[in-house]
């Protein structure tokens, strides 16, 4: 039967990895995308599907609670993939607000507008609707030597943007027990590849290395994050979607522990291979620690392997290898984000059509 996803952040990195994913795999379905079209949202990304007849985009705050309201009235919303939200540390430890507007304040507004729509009693839904929000390892804190986070793992969030990601799961979760509402919540690690703004560590260590510019480590470059690749996690989102016990949380990762370090190496070691070998670790630039810098992050899988069979399908080695060959197939998406010419993309392609 027809499904309509609406989809909150869509045009942003894991968004519209995961519209492609979606689309790819189901063939009756409506994928609504509502995107604010902030710095980090690229309508670029979403090219190849912008024609298809089973998507949509409507550019919205998920802040303004009218519009979201609106949206349930005009479509008949089947599923919620909540992925909107500032995503990057470093920008919420400057300037906080945004992070608990958009994370926070928008999640709640999501949850009311979908609450209003899927009520059919007290207490009881439309058969089939659910919540999904798209959390973060970085809700658990940071761990030592040792260790995982699995699901029961308290909650201790360090940075202005994981504390505003673990008080929109507090309030997914209060919706669920209070309210009975359909809820999920995931939490996954560090994900790369494709359509990451070059913000993050890895599409910044990338470009740096093409611009032969310096690739700044913060502090020792010791700290490990556990990498995912994309399409794994939109595979293991999709995956709970279909087939997830409401109201539990489900973790996502693939035990693929790296230092920073070691990210960075490996990347100038491959764009050397690939590009030019006078690209050495000569760029690497140890810079001042980021504050309140986690030390760790490795997630436990175990729950979502043996409930619903999700394993990770790329390994590291593989993934920055497929991740750095993307980006140098797609050196003009770069280009249009660096140079901020992909914010003129929306009105290039969408206003007069
Ligand atoms: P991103 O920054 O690349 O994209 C965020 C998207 O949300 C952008 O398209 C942006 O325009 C949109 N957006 C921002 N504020 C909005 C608002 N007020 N209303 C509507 N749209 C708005 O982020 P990402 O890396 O794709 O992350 C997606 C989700 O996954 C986030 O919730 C993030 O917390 C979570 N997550 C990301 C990672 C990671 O490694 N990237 C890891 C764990 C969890
Ligand atoms: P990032 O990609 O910002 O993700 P997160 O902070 O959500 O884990 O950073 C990944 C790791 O890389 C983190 O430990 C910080 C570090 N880092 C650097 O050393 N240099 C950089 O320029 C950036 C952006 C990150």
């Amino acid at each position: 039967m027809s499904k309509t996803y609406l989809v909150t952040g869509g045009a942003g990195f894991i968004g519209s990895n995961f519209i492609h994913y979606i689309l790819e795999r189901h063939q009756d379905i409506l994928v609504v995308n509502v995107d604010k079209l902030t710095y980090a949202g690229n309508l670029e990304n979403l090219k190849a599907v912008m024609d298809d007849e089973r998507y949509a985009f409507i550019q919205a705050d998920v802040c303004d609670r009218e519009a979201m309201v609106r949206l349930f009235e005009q479509y008949h919303i089947d599923y919620v993939v909540n992925f909107a939200a500032e995503s990057h540390v470093d920008r919420s430890i400057t300037d906080p607000g945004v992070f608990v507007s958009t994370n926070v304040m928008g999640t709640l507004n999501l949850l009311d507008a979908a609450k209003s729509s899927w009520k059919t009693g007290e207490d009881s839904y439309r058969e089939g609707v659910r919540f999904l929000q798209v959390s973060t390892d970085e809700v658990y804190g940071s761990l030592g030597p040792e260790g995982f986070f699995t699901e029961t793992t308290p909650l201790d969030p360090h940075s202005p943007y994981s504390a505003s990601k673990a008080s929109a799961d507090l309030l997914v979760k209060a919706y669920g027990d209070t309210y009975r509402m359909p809820v999920n919540i995931t939490r996954c690690s560090n994900n790369y590849g494709p359509y990451q703004f070059p913000e993050k560590l890895i599409p910044l260590m990338i470009n740096n290395c093409l611009n032969r510019q310096g690739l700044p480590v913060y502090g020792d470059g010791m700290q490990v994050r556990d990498w995912l690749y994309v399409e794994d996690h939109c595979k293991a989102i999709d995956l709970v979607i279909q087939r997830g016990t409401l109201g539990e949380v489900y973790n996502i990762g693939g035990h693929n522990e790296k230092p920073n370090i070691e990210i960075v190496k490996s990347i100038i070691s491959y764009v050397a291979e690939k590009v030019d070998p006078s690209i050495d670790e000569r760029l690497i630039r140890h810079v001042s620690d980021r504050k309140g810098h986690d030390r760790r992050y490795g997630i436990d899988p175990t729950k979502i392997r043996e409930a619903l069979g999700w394993e990770p399908e790329t390994m590291f080695a593989e993934g920055i290898r497929k991740t750095i060959d993307w980006y140098l197939e797609n050196r003009q998406w770069m280009e249009h984000v660096t140079s901020g010419s992909y914010q003129q993309y929306y009105r290039a392609m969408y206003v007069g059509r």
